[in-house]
């Protein structure tokens, strides 16, 4: 990785580079598929996950050999499925701070090995299935080799005969989802919004400007964690897959992912390119100055679909401050406004012409440093033009 932080780094402690061959035997079709893969927030809008055709990695499987699956990572902990019990009061439901289509999340605690108590959050795969297994081990081993402050950072696992587990720092603010949808919850300041942008942007580009490009594909609002500071980190690495190798332009695979925010071309053709994970940032980004889901059966019919209802608007300079979250009650320019939306249509226009991730983290970092600032610091040119910043930035429009 070129362009990342000090503090990130895809570890080369791999023993199987090829996670998708290493996975269990059974190979997927659309029956094989666990319709309950979704997030289940309660809300009627919770969105239905897309899993349909073969796995062209997957056909060939050989069957599972649980450890022999799995890198080596030295910065996992491999925990005894007694001590996570511990950790969580039994797993009782007092603990439960959310659930997804994995399974339930616990929150708890464990010591880090220093005699500290640390908060973590538990996840408890649900026991049944093909594709879950295949998702945590994929989560292990792409968590546990991938470091930066904007990905979710995994302590360790247990397998344990039928139980697998996972556990991750814990974060206060939980997912970007609740924040910005679920009825209650404080609302999030347009800084905020835009610390939480650069922050996920940041994230992506740390997987996809390098040699050895990882694609996401599962980019959404339930899947931005969000830290003490409001620092968004990236989890779920469960459909997480390698880019293209040997100069090919994209991977052929199964369309996986979760309806509303995978890409048109990867839908019909089944071609996986980072440019997919761009187009799922446009609909994120959308969502996020919109306070709006990208499909919510609660509104009137023509504005259920987002990118429907938004497009007129977004064409147009004078009018696309209509589609903003009335909540953030005016925080932002009109300019500002215009150019995240303009961004927006950008990611989720045509492949062809649609940005990398290195170009929209760079005119979203244009947009967060207010304009007297940038000509009074010098430092500000070095700072923007470059394609992997510090950490420092200016949110203030
Ligand atoms: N590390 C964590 N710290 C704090 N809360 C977490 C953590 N991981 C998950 N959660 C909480 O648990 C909820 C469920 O997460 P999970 O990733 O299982 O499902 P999801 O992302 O909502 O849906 P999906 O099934 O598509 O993954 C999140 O919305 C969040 O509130
Ligand atoms: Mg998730």
């Amino acid at each position: 990785m070129g362009n990342c932080f000090e503090s990130c780094s895809k570890s080369n402690d791999i023993v199987d580079e090829n996670i998708d061959s290493s996975v269990n035997s059974k190979t997927l079709s659309q029956g094989d598929s666990d319709p309950e893969r979704s997030s289940t927030l309660s809300s009627p809008c919770s969105l239905k996950p897309l899993i349909t055709g073969k796995d062209e990695a997957d056909s060939n499987l050989s069957a599972p050999s649980k450890e022999g699956e799995m890198m080596n990572s030295q910065h996992l902990k491999s925990f005894m499925l007694d001590e996570l019990k511990n950790a969580t009061g039994n797993f009782c439901p007092e603990s439960v701070i959310g659930e997804g289509g994995f399974g339930f999340v616990h929150k708890g605690s464990v010591n880090d090995g220093a005699g500290i108590e640390i908060a973590v959050a538990v996840k408890q795969l649900k026991t049944d299935g093909f594709q879950g297994h295949k998702e945590w081990l994929r989560e292990v081993n792409y968590l546990g080799r991938l470091h930066h402050p904007n990905l979710v950072k995994l302590i360790g696992y247990t397998l344990d005969d039928e139980q697998r587990l996972l556990v991750y720092e814990y974060m206060p603010n939980g997912s970007l989802d609740n924040h910005l949808f679920e009825k209650g919850s404080t609302v999030l300041s347009w800084s905020l919004r835009l610390q939480i942008v650069i922050g996920s942007a940041r994230g992506l580009c740390f997987l996809h400007e390098d040699k050895d490009q990882i694609i996401y594909r599962d980019f959404k609002t339930a899947n931005i964690l969000l830290d003490s500071g409001f620092n968004a980190k990236l989890s779920d690495f469960g459909l997480a897959k390698d880019g293209p190798k040997d100069d090919r332009l994209h991977v052929t695979t199964e369309v996986i992912g979760t309806q509303g925010y995978a890409a048109p071309e990867y839908l019909t053709t089944g071609h996986l390119t980072t440019k997919c994970d761009v187009y799922s940032f446009g609909i994120v980004l959308l969502e996020i100055l919109t306070g709006r889901r990208v499909i919510d059966k609660t509104k009137a019919r023509e504005e259920e679909n987002l990118v429907q209802w938004v497009k007129p608007y977004l064409q147009d300079k004078r009018k696309a401050y209509r589609i903003m979250d009335t909540k953030l009650a005016g925080q932002y320019s009109h300019k500002a406004a215009f150019m995240m939306s303009f961004l927006a249509l950008q990611c989720i226009g045509d492949v062809k012409v649609r940005p990398s991730m290195l170009e929209v983290l760079s005119l979203l970092e244009k947009v967060s440093i207010p304009r007297h600032k940038k000509s009074r610091s010098k430092g500000f040119d070095t700072y923007s033009s470059s394609p992997m910043p510090s950490k420092r930035f200016l949110i203030t429009n």
